[in-house]
């Protein structure tokens, strides 16, 4: 009887170990979703994949990241709606998107604030500037977690386009952003914002004269196709912007809020070594397929937009990224 008795407890309490490694197994190892507008060939697909790795191998496979390219969960507005509901855990994005979820981006978004690629790396590192951006937009519903490098943005258009007044009575299609805008006005063009994954087809219609990016939409995303001049008026330098849920990120343990934010950092780093290469070699590519690459006197260019350096020094959010930004500028 004892024996029976003994048994059958011996069997229930390995039922209950066996569910309970069963479950610790399934509530502690977590995938997160992550969306993208990047081609699977471009450097930030390959930069968020190196991220994706690091968080897996430091994580020992606690936590999983998929990531989801070519806007297959939604362009970038929507990923960042799906990820303040929660619905999404994390996505890369646009400073000059972000503007509108989180007006401190804005600081970013002014027109040839950064004087070169060093100067920009500095704000991006800083705590006063780019670290404190990241973690300014948890009551917007997402954290930021890294930069990506997304180059300088010149214009791409169907006609030439060597200072500000060529520019007059074109439309240029700019990122759905506030300052882009305001950019495109100033500088004398006519500003159609659309989502990226739309521009192709807008500009092989004629919906649009040209847009502005990296070198990168010329060459990877083929719009070189149609837009045949590239000019290198270089008037911003907008970060792409890896972000979290805050829904996702409070459900989070310090230690792996830590380990995603250092992998972060990483990916950073390894962005900045393989943005440059990318950025020589898409060049040569533009030339072979046609696209006149025209050095441009900037001048005209920096006056045009002057007005948006006084407007942000009166902005209460971003005047203070502004001052600090043009400080690190020594
Ligand atoms: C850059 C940036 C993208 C953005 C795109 C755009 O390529 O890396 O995140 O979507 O510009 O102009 O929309």
């Amino acid at each position: 009887m004892l024996n029976i008795k003994n048994a059958k407890l011996r069997f229930a309490s390995a039922l209950l170990l066996g569910s309970l490694m069963g479950a610790s197994s399934i509530s502690y190892a977590q995938t997160l979703k992550l969306s993208h507008n990047g081609d699977t060939k471009s450097p930030v697909h390959k930069a968020l994949k190196f991220f994706a790795n690091e968080v897996k191998e430091k994580s020992d496979g606690e936590i999983q990241v998929r990531v989801y390219p070519n806007g297959q969960l939604g362009t970038q507005r929507e990923s960042l709606e799906l990820l303040q509901t929660g619905a999404l855990d994390m996505a890369k994005s646009n400073a000059s998107e972000l503007e509108s979820f989180d007006p401190a981006y804005g600081a970013f978004n002014i027109p040839y604030i950064f004087r070169d690629r060093e100067h920009f790396y500095k704000a991006l590192e800083s705590e006063d500037v780019g670290q404190k951006i990241l973690r300014s937009s948890e009551k917007y519903g997402f954290v930021g977690v890294a930069y990506f490098d997304a180059g300088s943005r010149n214009f791409y258009t169907t006609k030439p386009v060597r200072s500000p007044a060529d520019l007059k009575g074109m439309k240029i299609r700019v990122q759905p952003s506030p300052s882009a805008i305001k950019m495109m006005e100033l500088m004398g063009a006519s500003p159609t914002p659309l989502p990226f994954g739309e521009l192709y087809t807008a500009l092989q219609q004629r919906v649009v004269d040209g847009a502005e990016n990296n070198i990168g939409a010329v060459t990877t995303y083929r719009h070189g196709e149609v837009a045949k001049f590239y000019s290198q008026d270089g008037h911003a330098m907008i970060p792409d912007v890896l972000v979290i849920s805050t829904k996702t990120w409070e459900k989070l343990s310090d230690s792996n809020k830590a380990l995603i934010l250092a992998a972060g950092k990483d990916a950073t780093t390894y962005m900045k070594k393989i943005w440059g290469e990318y950025t020589e070699q898409e060049l040569k590519k533009a030339v072979k397929m046609g696209v006149e690459v025209i050095e441009v006197n900037k001048d005209a260019f920096i006056h045009a937009v002057e007005p948006m350096h006084k407007e942000a020094l009166k902005d209460p959010v971003i005047a203070p990224y502004v001052k600090a930004i043009k400080a690190l500028d020594k």
